[in-house]
């Protein structure tokens, strides 16, 4: 018996990385899983692992009319859907302030928050009648800490995401429904080819992997539905942005501000 025997989960971005882990460890724990992503083929390579539980809907999530037409779709196979997994995002190499293009920043907003909304609006009244249901958004410490890495337009798209999740959890609780914004750090996925400096094979080797986000989801939608955990870091122990603070002993890297 699978703690989540006769749950229906939806999971986007669930034909690569995070998502793809998640599609499995809910599935493996006894959800019937459905998979969206842009792409046909890998959604279903990966339902095929699954099994027959698992499903795929192709779409886009920065449509709104794709997106209520996939929970349309799922509640009326279905009956119900109890579980969110907002975890589509994107990323582009030319991120920086010097070469971010207006269509680009754009992108960064749709593909990272504006979609989590539609797919929060739309889930939303089929948990209120349900008086249950659990949403979770992949954002990253991109959504709490600024950095140049993640570029300013994922920062800001990531740091919405996690205030969007907050204030979901405001409204929501008192319709049984409970959100977790989770916030990993570097994670070894094709989200990294997208890396403005290349990241070598070794080196992803020692990042957080995809199972290990997806664990924690498992953990987070397996809870008593009295139970929320509104956000939660997961990084790495050998930590990038850490090793950049530190010199080659493990000592704090001399700083020289300009006020010096
Ligand atoms: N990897 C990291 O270090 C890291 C760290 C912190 C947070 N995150 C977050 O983790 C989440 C998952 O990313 P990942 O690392 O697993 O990378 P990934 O393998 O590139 O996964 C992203 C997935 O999102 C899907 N997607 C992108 N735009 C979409 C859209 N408009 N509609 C539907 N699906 C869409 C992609 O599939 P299609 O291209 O087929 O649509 C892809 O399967 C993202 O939100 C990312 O920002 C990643």
């Amino acid at each position: 018996m699978g703690r989540l025997d006769g749950k229906v989960a939806w999971v986007t971005g669930a034909g690569s990385g995070i998502g793809a882990a998640t599609a499995r460890s809910l599935g493996a724990e006894g959800a019937t899983v459905v998979l969206s992503g842009r792409r046909r083929e890998p959604l279903e390579e990966v339902a095929r692992e699954i099994g027959a539980a698992a499903s795929v809907e192709p779409c886009d999530v920065t449509d709104p009319a794709a997106v209520r037409a996939v929970v349309e779709r799922i509640t009326a196979r279905s009956g119900r859907l109890d579980i969110l997994v907002a975890n589509a995002g994107v990323n582009v190499v030319e991120r920086d302030w010097a070469r971010l293009r207006p269509e680009d920043a754009a992108a960064m907003i749709a593909g990272n928050l504006t979609q989590a909304f539609h797919c929060a609006l739309a889930v939303l009244p089929v948990m209120r009648a349900q008086r249950d249901g659990v949403l979770v958004f992949t954002a990253s410490i991109a959504g709490r800490l600024v950095k140049l890495l993640s570029g300013p337009a994922y920062t800001a798209a990531k740091h919405g995401l996690v205030a969007m999740g907050h204030a979901l959890n405001i409204q929501e609780g008192v319709n049984g429904i409970r959100a977790t914004v989770i916030l990993p750090g570097e994670v070894a996925t094709p989200l990294l080819d997208k890396r403005p400096v290349p990241v070598p094979a070794e080196e992803r080797a020692r990042m957080l992997q995809p199972e290990d986000v997806a664990d924690l989801v498992r953990y987070v939608v397996c809870l008593p539905p009295r139970v929320t955990l509104p956000e939660i870091w997961i990084t790495p122990t050998w930590n990038r942005l850490h090793l950049a603070e530190l010199d080659p002993a493990g000592m704090p890297r001399p700083a020289t501000p300009p006020w010096e």
